[in-house]
């Protein structure tokens, strides 16, 4: 990680930062979360926990309630603000994963990260991607993420930050009626960079349209 370099550049600017730290073993996301906790203008990180631990074989942490309570309970010893974990989608129970994480410390939960996905070339009988399967994103995965977002609130007490396939104002409501108390934005920025603006404002005008006064009144506002 490159401090010396971006830190410099991005500490004055006036809105709050989070930090997403990934690691192939424990003692990076420990080192990495020990620096980081001492810059004054990042007040929260959230864990990629989506990573293969290169020291037991290559599954990734976040796949086994014992591999995630791992790496956050390390993090959380030496790590003093807001600790964010971000769970991977790629398991059976993803309501396990978070509580276990919970239960170390973590702050809050953000889910979910991407789906493991698989492309294929018919013609040249080939995979498209070098590594043969990777993250999928985007629109497509919106319903899985919301369903993960709508069980995780359920069985936790932290906050609950909902992303996923968010491509308007419309989908991030849905995620805040499902449980989530903040979203966040990944792929759709690549397709038009002002997304979070448009969606920022389409929500406000949801919440005057029907009377509410707060984002708080949607929060979980699911009616089943
Ligand atoms: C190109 C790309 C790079 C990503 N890099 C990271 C990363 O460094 N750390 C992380 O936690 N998630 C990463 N993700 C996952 C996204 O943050 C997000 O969890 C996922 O794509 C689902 O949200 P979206 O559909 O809004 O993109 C990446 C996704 C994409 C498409």
């Amino acid at each position: 990680m490159q401090i010396s370099n971006i830190y410099p550049q991005i500490k004055d600017i006036r809105t709050n930062m989070i930090v997403n730290v990934s690691g192939s073993a424990i003692e990076d996301y420990v080192q990495t979360a020990e620096k980081i906790n001492e810059l004054e203008a990042i007040p929260a990180i959230e864990l990629n926990i989506s990573c293969p631990n290169v020291k037991q074989g290559g599954m990734a942490f976040g796949v086994s309630a014992k591999g995630a309570s791992e790496v956050v309970k390390s993090v959380r010893e030496v790590y003093k603000k807001t600790l964010i974990v971000k769970l991977s989608p790629n398991v059976t129970d993803i309501t396990e994963i978070a509580r276990a994480v919970e239960s170390v410390g973590a702050d809050s939960v953000s889910l979910i990260n991407t789906l493991l996905g698989m492309a294929i070339d018919a013609e040249k009988r080939r995979p498209l991607l070098s590594t043969i399967t990777g993250g999928m994103s985007g629109a497509a995965v919106k319903p899985i993420a919301l369903r993960m977002v709508w069980q995780v609130s359920k069985a936790v007490n932290i906050p609950v930050i909902g992303l996923g396939g968010i491509s308007n104002w419309k989908d991030a409501v849905e995620f805040l009626l499902a449980g989530a108390t903040a979203i966040e934005i990944g792929t759709a920025n690549f397709i038009d960079p002002a997304i979070t603006v448009k969606v920022a404002d389409g929500i406000n005008d949801y919440l005057d349209r029907h009377g509410f006064t707060s984002i708080k009144d949607i929060i979980g506002g699911l009616i089943v």
